[in-house]
């Protein structure tokens, strides 16, 4: 048996359906992901496994226990909150503390314990500070350390830098990952952000209203998204209907994704090979991305398909210009659903 078994979970809030029948485990050590977007029942289901919400029906076994009907309290599972959930009216060291102070913890341990945490997230020199006199960095450290101080078995984080620039947002998610293999802990991570989701994860749960889509490894998701949905929603890929490609299994295939990187372009009509798909359209928009380019290409005049390549490659192509694509069939995803 896995660390963590989710079995069978269906939940409904005045009778909508917000889980569906999730199973999934979660092993000991593991630094897991639930990606989905806004209103797929990711917070719900945190808050199954947290205790703050009942499920209609299923079961939730933590290390061997079933823990479906057991208190938040004894659970030894924290959350931290998509808000930071500071207590306004106490400076760092009480809202730190607040879940020892519950727990009629003596005052000398709970000053080491809050020095220790305090130290993990580097925050120590704050501690009598307000929630308003921190940045939202500091407020989130701040929140991480209230999870952290319960030294719990498995730490449930949901979008816990949804709020935050996108430069201190990756230097918390570097952070994030340190803690979690120091403390050796169990971790599950909440977002709607695929590119979050793809750094930080060893397994990613992929959710689609209320349904568990798809399960991998960060980069088996990206390159075998199982669905249509899983294609949208991890990476661009392309998704081009069969009558673009030459020989398909028109039984089994409804769509096909391409992910823009593996798509070559030319000016010159490409000798043909069996190892290849071709296509050929016009450039309808150029998007610098970075150190990535993304072409436009519209085929047919009706259907766009997006091609990466390394900036500088992509400065001799001009809108308006007719241009030849060819695509290695191996990097082609047949999608069923
Ligand atoms: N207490 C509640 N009462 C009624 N409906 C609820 C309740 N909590 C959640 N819902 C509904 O359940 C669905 C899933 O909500 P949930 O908060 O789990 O989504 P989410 O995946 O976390 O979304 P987001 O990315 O926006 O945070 C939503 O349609 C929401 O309105
Ligand atoms: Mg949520």
């Amino acid at each position: 048996m896995s660390y963590i078994e989710l079995k069978n979970i269906e939940k409904s809030f005045e009778n909508k359906e917000v889980l569906k029948d999730v199973s999934l485990s979660i092993e000991k050590g593991e630094f897991v992901t639930f990606l989905g977007s806004s209103g797929c029942g990711k917070t719900t289901l945190l808050r199954c496994l947290v205790g703050l919400e009942n499920v209609d029906s299923g079961s939730i076994y933590l290390d061997g226990q079933d823990i479906t009907h057991v208190s938040a309290q004894m659970r030894g599972v924290s959350m931290i909150f998509q808000q930071y959930c500071l207590f306004p009216t106490m400076n760092l060291f009480d809202n730190v503390s607040f879940g020892l102070r519950m727990k009629k913890i003596p005052r000398k341990e709970i000053e080491e314990r809050v020095n220790d945490v305090m130290t993990i997230v580097d925050m120590q020199d704050h501690l009598d500070k307000y929630p308003y006199q921190l940045s939202g960095g500091e407020q989130q450290r701040a929140a991480l350390a209230r999870g952290l101080i319960m030294n719990p078995k498995v730490l449930l984080l949901d979008e816990p830098f949804s709020a935050i620039d996108a430069k201190l947002r990756k230097e918390l998610q570097l952070y994030l990952k340190k803690i979690h293999r120091k403390l050796n802990m169990t971790s599950v991570f909440v977002t709607h952000d695929q590119e979050e989701a793809m750094r930080m994860s060893d397994t990613i749960h992929l959710f689609h209203d209320g349904v568990l889509e798809q399960t991998g490894k960060p980069n088996d998701i990206y390159l075998h998204p199982n669905s249509v949905y899983a294609a949208g929603f991890i990476g661009s890929y392309n998704l081009i209907p069969e009558e673009l490609l030459s020989k398909t299994n028109k039984k089994t295939c409804r769509r096909y994704a391409i992910r823009p990187e593996v798509i070559e372009m030319s000016k010159k009509v490409y000798v043909q090979s069996d190892e290849y798909e071709y296509l050929e359209g016009i450039i309808t928009n150029q998007i610098a991305q970075g150190s990535v380019a993304r072409t436009v290409i519209t085929i047919n005049s009706n259907i766009e398909i997006s091609a990466d390549s390394i900036s500088q490659e992509n400065f001799s192509y001009q809108i308006g210009e007719y241009v030849y694509l060819r695509v290695p069939k191996k990097d082609i995803v047949k999608l069923s659903r």
